[in-house]
């Protein structure tokens, strides 16, 4: 059998795209900054494998999280691990829509990393959906919204990264830019030639940080703020991000937008 026949798309996605201890530490710091404490509760919109809220509880003995996902497979893969054994992690099979209390108790933060809800095309679904995360907080609680923008989201074409026993390629196959919408598709190349093409593909409307700020603030959120990335020394930015009101125009960014209930 091929190498792409034998390859595993969760895992190959979890080594390639996410970096949980980064976000953790974001999550962390934002919260502790703002309210001197850190967090406890956390729930995981779309969710995956639930490695953030993996790498999460695992960060301190008290802490739980909750993992929602609307599709079984990649919970099925989380549990087929052993993530769900552990009381302090629930894996969910939910609309992130309709989740939240009392099936899910009220956190101290809900994150929503990778710019997942860029799947979330219609402004009402949207709106709906930070009304509803809203409701899953704790009085003065925090929703993370991760964020990517600039004109390189814009272009077409596919970069390959090289992971030694394989190579990831996020292929960018079309930007609409009358409704800001982009087709964007995961590609896994194997050293013994073969592929394994569209394991991952994404329908996503490619939302400002302005309209995400609108948003919040028409779903009841009581502040907004911006988390921009440090430039580091090379400029190629340092995984630290502050709050900012101003931000440089550069080609490819990720940014945090934190939505605040009031205490
Ligand atoms: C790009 S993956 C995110 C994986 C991982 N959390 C990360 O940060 O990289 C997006 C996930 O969102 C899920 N999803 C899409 N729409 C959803 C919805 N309305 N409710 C819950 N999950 C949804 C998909 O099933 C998919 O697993």
């Amino acid at each position: 059998m091929t190498l792409a026949g034998q390859a595993d798309r969760f895992a190959l996605y979890e080594r390639a795209v996410q970096e949980p201890a980064v976000q953790v530490r974001v999550v962390e710091d934002l919260f502790r900054a703002r309210t001197g404490r850190a967090p406890v509760d956390l729930r995981e919109d779309f969710a995956g494998t639930a490695l953030f809220a993996r790498t999460f509880v695992q960060g301190d003995p008290a802490r739980r999280a909750w993992a929602v996902d609307l599709d079984p497979a990649p919970l099925a893969w989380a549990r087929a691990r052993g993530v769900g054994d552990e009381p302090r992690l629930t894996l969910v099979q939910a609309d992130v829509v309709d989740v939240g209390p009392p099936a899910v108790p009220p956190v101290d933060v809900v994150v929503a990393l990778n710019y997942s809800f860029f799947l979330l095309t219609e402004r009402a679904r949207l709106r709906a959906y930070l009304a509803r995360a809203r409701e899953g907080l704790r009085p003065g609680g925090a929703l993370v919204l991760e964020v990517a923008g600039g004109p390189e989201l814009q272009e077409r074409g596919e970069e390959a990264t090289d992971h030694g026993d394989f190579t990831f390629v996020w292929d960018q196959q079309a930007y609409d830019p009358i409704h800001s919408r982009a087709r964007c598709a995961i590609h896994f190349s194997f050293p013994d030639g073969s592929a394994l093409r569209d394991a991952f593909t994404y329908e996503w409307r490619v939302w400002s940080i302005v309209e995400l700020r609108e948003l919040l603030a028409e779903a009841g959120f009581a502040a907004s703020v911006v988390l921009w990335e440090g430039p580091g020394d090379d400029g190629e930015g340092d995984r630290t991000f502050v709050p900012c009101e101003r931000a440089p125009a550069e080609e490819a960014w990720i940014a945090y937008v934190v939505g605040w209930r009031a205490p």
